[in-house]
């Protein structure tokens, strides 16, 4: 049985094969700790992350490699900036289509005296955005929005957010989970005063490595949620104030930020646009099949050029559940599906809480595969129930 992997939103694969090897020239020639050893390979090893901090401020246009800080996921950095910058009495506005990597930590800071109220979005996730007035209020700290669904790929206005926030004296928090790597992003043109991204997504490297880029008057006001050794300032038993130092303490993933260098040197040669251009191909084209078949609701816009590349599909009537079991078992094509982590997002868009099947295009998938899961699609709908 032919392999289809539609779970791109999840995460990306295959990496380019530069990636893996990175990874292992790391582990089995460079092996040496950074900012700890006074030797070549230390240093050699520390210039590579000083490399892939560059290439991260060029991918988001930021003008500061030192206030790219790198973390274990995306969760982790968005953990990292709303429990470190909020305190109790700040208000803080979201939206209707988060993921759990927000609406958790928000949740959680509730019981800290922390309160948000969350930005309507319609029943395609667009966002509601003259609702954001009436929604301020004096004490209102931030916003903190995700860049697209990661259950429909609706694009959310970030642009025009960012330009609210400043004129408002708001902070504006971004998750680019779903879009690093794929759309363009300007952190200085959209106004973020932090952008959380993860490597293993878009950005097709591997797991277990991601990060935020912070603004300084930001990262002022963030209090380090993990303490503990830098290789710097040794003398002192504090957290230092040095960027990016103050929040990354402990040794770092260095075989992933060796597989993620590799991945963006991958993405400079292929350029964002390219990819942006073929995932949106190929979803108008599975967006044009699935409107042809009848017994399928598709969640979101409908429109290839407003959102990612991930379709969510409701089959009334059908099990989503077996559906995607049959999608895999019968014709091994990889989905998610089920609630996608982000509950609010199904309610807002109607499908809570039986969930969709979820296909996430990547830039390795073909048309021939959007075809073949259409079809696929069409003969499981075929049958008898
Ligand atoms: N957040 C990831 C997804 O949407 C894991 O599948």
């Amino acid at each position: 049985m032919r392999s289809v992997y539609m779970d791109h939103a999840a995460t990306s694969f295959p990496k380019p094969p530069e990636v893996g090897k990175q990874m292992l020239y790391y582990v089995e020639q460079v092996g040496c700790n950074v900012n700890r050893g006074g030797y070549a390979g230390a240093y050699s090893a520390a210039e590579l992350v000083l490399d892939t901090r560059e290439r991260i401020c060029s991918l988001f246009h930021f003008p500061k490699p030192q206030n790219v800080i790198f973390t274990s996921s995306v969760t982790a950095s968005l953990n990292m900036i709303l429990k470190g910058a909020l305190r109790s009495g700040d208000h803080v506005l979201t939206s209707s289509m988060e993921h759990n990597a927000v609406m958790r930590p928000l949740v959680q800071l509730e019981a800290c005296g922390v309160s948000f109220d969350r930005i309507p979005c319609g029943g395609t996730g667009e966002l509601d955005f003259d609702a954001i007035l009436p929604l301020l209020r004096p004490n209102t700290k931030a916003v903190v929005m995700t860049h697209a669904s990661n259950v429909c790929g609706t694009v959310l206005p970030i642009v025009r957010v960012g330009t609210f926030c400043k004129k408002h004296g708001l902070l504006f928090i971004v998750d680019c989970a779903q879009t690093g790597g794929t759309e363009p992003i300007d952190m200085q043109e959209m106004g973020i005063d932090a952008l959380a991204f993860t490597g293993h997504k878009g950005l097709l490297g591997p797991q277990g490595i991601g990060g935020f880029l912070v603004t300084d008057a930001l990262a002022a006001q963030m209090i380090p949620l993990i303490a503990g050794g830098t290789g710097s300032f040794s003398h002192l038993e504090t957290v230092p104030e040095l960027l990016p130092d103050r929040f990354e303490a402990g040794t770092p993933n260095l075989p992933g930020i060796y597989g993620l260098n590799a991945a963006l040197r991958y993405l400079e040669e292929t350029g964002i646009e390219a990819i942006r251009q073929k995932e949106t191909v190929l979803t108008a084209r599975f967006l044009v099949r699935m409107r042809e078949c009848s017994n399928i609701r598709v969640a979101g816009t409908g429109d290839a050029a407003k959102q990612t590349a991930v379709v969510s599909l409701d089959f009334p009537g059908r099990d989503n559940a077996e559906i995607a079991f049959e999608l895999d078992s019968r014709y091994g094509i990889m989905t998610r599906c089920g609630l996608h982590c982000a509950p609010n997002a199904h309610k807002t868009l109607g499908t809570f809480p039986q969930g969709t099947v979820r296909f996430s295009f990547g830039y390795s998938n073909t048309m021939e595969e959007i075809d073949y899961a259409a079809d696929c699609i069409e003969a499981i709908l075929s049958q008898e129930v």
